[in-house]
């Protein structure tokens, strides 16, 4: 039998859930595993929190240095979040000679090569199982089990909270702030929701895993960013009667020595398996050369999903505490630089609010035209005021920069009222 001892730093949703395993199912996960995980300390700012969790004295503490500073804590789980004081934590707790597992995306997608410098100068190793997909064991995946396959694309819907808003809007046409409600009572979002409803939570998590595909950290202000808050419910039903879903999608691609990182709501075609991935569920699709496509599918978020994550990283370290596999993270980066926005190439759905007169249609196709977008569908809805009618169309492939020069032009008409709205659609 091996034994990890384990003190966890910060008992919110996550923490009080690994909390909750570590007792519950302590010797379940050691007949399973061989491994004695085994909680030593407890911390948290707010005393409150031990007693909701009914946990003794003796095992509790509100000052996170005598977590560091436990001779028998063999690794420190850090569950704050945020940058500071997160980071010193983490850095503390290897320079005092201990493991780190943490669920922190914000701070990896900052600072993952420098904190993993620090893991390797001191033999130690860093786990973030838990810090993308929630539930889902797609670093384990990607690390260990696809380890020989090249990957050059992900497709993932990679926010909990934001799949659900759009998922209780359409199936129960809740208000967007009804459905944010629910996900906050539910410990889907983050204490600062705009960080899931604006596509950044997102953001971190695929430069986590562009870090794992591409072995270059992806600064996050280059990544494209488009949150699911502009998204009507005349969007979601317009694309429905096309055959569309609109998902929160974030996209990585290899294309030549450059990546494609963005983050938006993308229109899928119903039948793909990404407009069936519904409610907090998280999915992330990609292709590796030796296997072929796969579709990791499960809950993105929530406590218990996310606790067990965090588990199987300390299982992971009770296994194999000897080993030094943080250094082995990084190889040779197989990217160079992200791709500009304005240099992709995607269809797109667009919405326009037009006058209905004889003509019109021409016009503004006219404008496409003349930047080399071409339409492949088009349809005039219904009149919905007296003067201006919503035109939908979805484009052929076109490339990003000429779109936005074609709206800016569209947009200037004085039979078009307000701002063009824009979706991109993936063909995947
Ligand atoms: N707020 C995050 C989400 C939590 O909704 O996906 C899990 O990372």
């Amino acid at each position: 039998m091996k034994r990890i001892n384990v003190g966890i730093i910060g008992l919110g949703t996550i923490g009080a859930g690994v909390v909750k395993v570590l007792r519950e199912r302590r010797q379940f996960i050691l007949q399973r595993s061989g491994v004695d995980v085994h909680l030593v300390l407890a911390c948290d700012v707010r005393r409150a929190q031990a007693k909701k969790l009914k946990l003794p004295a003796s095992i509790f503490t509100a000052n996170p240095l005598d977590v560091l500073r436990h001779e028998k804590i063999d690794v420190v789980v850090e569950l704050i979040g945020g940058h500071h004081p997160a980071k010193e934590l983490i850095l503390g707790a290897l320079k005092n000679n201990k493991h780190v597992v943490t669920a922190n995306k914000a701070l990896l997608a900052t600072d993952i090569s420098e904190i993993l410098q620090v893991a390797r100068k001191y033999h130690k190793q860093l786990k973030f199982e838990a810090s993308v997909c929630g539930g889902i064991p797609i670093i384990k995946a990607l690390r260990e089990g696809l380890v020989s396959n090249r990957v050059d694309s992900i497709f993932g819907i990679i926010n909990g909270t934001s799949n659900y808003l759009l998922t209780k809007m359409r199936e129960e046409s809740l208000t967007f702030s009804e459905a944010l409600a629910r996900a906050k009572k539910k410990g889907y979002a983050e204490r600062n929701s705009r960080l899931d409803i604006e596509g950044i939570d997102a953001a971190h998590k695929l430069v986590i895993l562009c870090y794992l595909l591409f072995a270059r950290l992806i600064p996050l202000e280059q990544v494209f960013c488009e949150g699911i808050s502009d998204i009507s419910e005349l969007d979601v039903k317009y694309a429905d009667e096309m055959g569309l879903v609109i998902k929160p999608l974030a996209i990585a691609k290899k294309i030549g020595d450059d990546v494609e990182a963005r983050v938006h709501p993308t229109l899928l075609p119903k039948n793909h398996m990404l407009a069936a991935v519904n409610g907090v569920f998280n999915a992330v699709m990609f292709r590796g050369d030796l296997v072929g496509d796969m579709l990791f599918y499960g809950r993105g978020a929530g406590q218990l999903p996310t606790a067990s994550a965090v588990v199987s990283d300390l299982v992971d370290l009770g296994r194999e505490v000897q080993d030094d596999n943080s250094c082995k993270l990084v190889s040779i980066p197989r990217v160079k630089k992200v791709r500009r926005m304005q240099d992709i190439v995607s269809r797109y759905y667009l919405r326009f609010l037009a006058i209905d007169k004889p003509g019109i249609l021409a016009k503004i196709s006219g404008i496409l035209g003349k930047h080399r977008i071409g339409i492949a569908q088009v349809g005039q809805k219904e009149r919905r005021r007296a003067k201006f009618v919503p035109v939908v169309m979805i484009t052929h492939h076109s490339r990003e920069k000429d779109l936005w020069e074609a709206l800016a032009d569209i947009d200037r008409l004085a039979i078009v009222k307000g701002r063009t709205v824009k979706i991109r659609m993936e063909d995947i």
